[in-house]
């Protein structure tokens, strides 16, 4: 996939301007890419028209911006995330969209949001607790797609990992449409995509 140079200099704008620049760049790891591009490859077939996306826990909104640079049909992206400083970063990233209309940024707490989007992205399903999973869960439609992701990598901010991708089956209660698993320098990445019905 081809960044573009208007997107790029977004990124930069919105590196720059972050509070705490560095935490901002922790979302460009080659891990965290590598990761975001498997998603949109893999969910490419699901999605055969333009959709209305949210993501939960949207950090500073590169997946967002991975999207509207991909070739995957979207009508609107609105990125989730409970840390407000995530809100101004993730606008900036994402200001050419937010301008016309097709990007939001919104901090709240997943676990408590309702939605009526199509697609329901969750990529950080280790940093909630499988309370608050559950939680998170019920407040899903039937209607939704929904793509989580997750890992095996251990440290302080991962509150619930899995061990394999047969665990993170386990944790998340869906009905499994796709399911991988991606081997990273550090870790193992997970991804499910599913519904609550099938
Ligand atoms: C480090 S980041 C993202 C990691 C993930 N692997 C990814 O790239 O998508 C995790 C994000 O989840 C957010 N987060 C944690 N708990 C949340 C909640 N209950 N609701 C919304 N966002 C949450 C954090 O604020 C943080 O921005």
């Amino acid at each position: 996939m081809q960044i573009d140079l208007e997107h790029l200099h977004y990124w930069m704008c919105a590196i720059r301007e972050s509070e705490d620049p560095k935490r901002t760049l922790d979302a460009f790891w080659r891990g965290q890419i590598d990761s975001k591009l498997w998603l949109i490859e893999n969910i490419k077939p699901f999605i055969n028209r333009p959709n209305n996306i949210d993501i939960h826990g949207g950090w500073v909104g590169v997946l967002a911006s991975l999207i509207f640079q991909s070739s995957m049909p979207v009508r609107k992206i609105r990125s989730i995330d409970i840390d407000h400083r995530c809100e101004t970063v993730s606008r900036m990233m994402n200001k050419k969209e937010e301008i016309d209309g097709r990007f939001e940024a919104v901090t709240a707490d997943m676990c408590e949001a309702k939605s009526t989007a199509e697609v329901v992205i969750n990529t950080s399903c280790e940093h909630i607790t499988q309370k608050q999973y559950d939680q998170w869960l019920m407040n899903r439609s039937r209607e939704s797609l929904l793509i989580l992701q997750s890992n095996n990598y251990e440290i302080s901010e991962h509150v619930r990992i899995a061990s394999s991708l047969e665990e993170f089956v386990k944790q998340s209660h869906v009905n499994v449409l796709w399911k991988g698993e991606l081997k990273l320098s550090l870790y193992t990445r997970y991804m499910i995509i599913g519904k609550i019905d099938v």
